[in-house]
């Protein structure tokens, strides 16, 4: 879309936006990781600096991105790092949007060489569960230990032989008690999987509203939308 076209609605608003994947490391060499590209959250930072916003971008590990133009990055590796960061950037924020892909776990011990092989199996891979990054500013927030208007979370569910993934997404809102939750339906090769490249924006107050999965672009400008509307009327 031309920056032009654009309407100026997030004039004078603060966001901070995640991005990519989170890496956990095992050694100075090796790490537990994912395939998140990062480009929803870019997109995301775009479009709302197109828009008029302070954006400050917290970007874990992407792919090879060209940083959106008039935006603060941050670079952080580890889930911890991504957390304390978030913590002190969401401070006075109007809206914070948890684009990124947080590892659920995080090995228990990180070694500080690189780990050898032997003629032995190694041991069985321990591992703990990483802070809900979300759910903690959810929290901080509802304790008035944070200052954000507005937090919202991305999720990407299947649905299983007994609940839809809308049904997953509205549970994770539920969960995680954030005030929009876009629900990102991924295909699963099953026959009677008719939702895919399809989503949902769920908000906390019950709305439902369908989005059509196209370009990363599109799914921000309906999102930034949604975050303008429940600003005004806050
Ligand atoms: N999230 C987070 N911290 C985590 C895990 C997830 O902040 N440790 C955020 C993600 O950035 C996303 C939302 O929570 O905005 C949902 O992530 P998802 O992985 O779908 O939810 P989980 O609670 O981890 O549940 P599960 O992976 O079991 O479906
Ligand atoms: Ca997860």
């Amino acid at each position: 879309a031309e920056p032009r076209a654009l309407p100026r609605d997030l004039e004078g608003r603060r966001v901070v936006i995640s991005a990519g994947g989170t890496r956990e490391p095992l050694d100075p060499v090796r790490y537990l990781g994912n395939r998140s590209s990062g480009r929803q959250g870019y997109a995301l930072a775009r479009v709302a600096a197109h828009r008029g916003a302070d954006v400050t971008l917290v970007a874990a590990h992407t792919a090879d991105l060209a940083d959106p133009a008039g935006v603060r990055v941050i670079r952080v590796g580890t889930a911890e790092e991504l957390r304390s960061v978030m913590l002190a950037e969401s401070d006075g924020a109007d809206a914070v949007v948890m684009a990124a892909a947080v590892a659920d776990f995080r090995p228990v011990s990180q070694v500080g060489h690189k780990i050898k092989k032997t003629d032995q199996d190694p041991e069985p891979l321990a591992l703990t569960r990483n802070p809900d990054i979300l759910a903690e500013l959810v929290e901080a927030r509802n304790a008035d230990k944070l200052a954000a208007s507005l937090i919202v979370g991305f999720a990407a569910e299947t649905g299983d032989p007994t609940t839809s993934a809308l049904e997953h997404g509205r549970a994770k809102l539920a969960r995680k008690g954030c005030d929009l939750l876009v629900v990102n339906t991924v295909g699963d090769g099953q026959a009677f999987e008719v939702e895919d490249n399809s989503g949902w924006l769920l908000g906390g107050d019950g709305t439902e509203q369908p989005i059509p999965f196209g370009a990363k672009s599109r799914l921000a400008a309906t999102l930034w939308d949604a975050v303008t509307r429940q600003l005004s009327q806050q």
